[in-house]
């Protein structure tokens, strides 16, 4: 049994003063939730804020990305040596980053590669754009990402990275993707490429969570397919009411 996992994504969202108020009513909110969990990502500047905020709580905490060096001459970027000082988890390859940021699958898996060495679970996105969704490309995209990210990691490696499959068009869209259809394209694309990497044993232990438009009245839908291990949520993790609904809607 895969234990369920819900993640926010504050994307770029809240001073550090909002970030401390959010953290303490979702803190609130989750009190009394058991067997699931839950992991927080804001901005870089409030990491440190939240962390402080969620001391004692079961409430992990992730960054939204870094670089793959532990240090060096490159301004602006945040090392995994950093990321692992106040966190548990980083989210990789997220498609805004591919989008707007130029990065590769290359990049992704040097940085999926760099976050296990630090002992930081890595959350690595997947997804087609509508371009690829409308070709009927969506399993050769989402099955190559997954390999490049996993390219040169061991069965052990492989099996503590947290894949979220996120179609780009559903991303703060208001557009989900159809929880039957990310249930097969998880079964087939992407436990199907990972048991063809390293054994079905691993592909079945590896978490998978889907994300693009997750709200409190869509999650349960989501949570009931077979395949679906949880969510990454972005705009409506930003309230901790509908945060705190969707992650109860995961344990229906
Ligand atoms: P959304 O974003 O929930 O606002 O669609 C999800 C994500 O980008 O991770």
């Amino acid at each position: 049994m895969r234990t369920p996992i819900v993640a926010a994504n504050w994307k770029m969202h809240k001073t550090i003063r909002e970030a401390v108020d959010l953290t303490r009513d979702v803190r609130r909110a989750l009190l009394d939730v058991q067997g699931i969990e839950v992991v927080l990502c804001p901005p870089f500047t409030a990491l440190s804020a939240v962390r402080d905020t969620l001391g004692g709580s079961w409430i992990q905490l992730g960054a939204q990305n870094m670089h793959f060096e532990e240090q060096g001459a490159f301004t602006g970027e945040i090392s995994p040596l950093m990321v692992a000082e106040l966190c548990q988890y980083v989210i990789l390859g997220h498609s805004e980053r591919r989008q707007y940021f130029g990065e590769t699958d290359e990049g992704v898996n040097k940085k999926t590669k760099a976050a296990l060495a630090h002992g930081l679970i890595p959350i690595v996105c997947v997804g087609e754009n509508l371009e690829q969704n409308r070709a009927g490309q969506t399993s050769a995209v989402v099955g190559g990402q997954v390999r490049a990210a996993f390219q040169g990691l061991s069965r052990q490696e492989a099996a503590r990275v947290i894949i979220a499959y996120e179609p780009v068009w559903a991303i703060g869209t208001g557009i989900p993707a159809e929880p039957a259809d990310v249930n097969r394209i998880i079964g087939v694309s992407i436990r199907g490429v990972l048991a063809e990497l390293y054994d079905e044993e691993t592909a079945q232990a590896i978490r998978v969570q889907y994300g693009g438009s997750v709200k409190p009245d869509n999650m349960a839908d989501f949570a009931r397919q077979p395949e679906i291990d949880g969510a990454l949520v972005g705009g409506a993790s930003l309230k901790a009411d509908s945060f705190a609904a969707i992650v109860k809607a995961t344990l229906v």
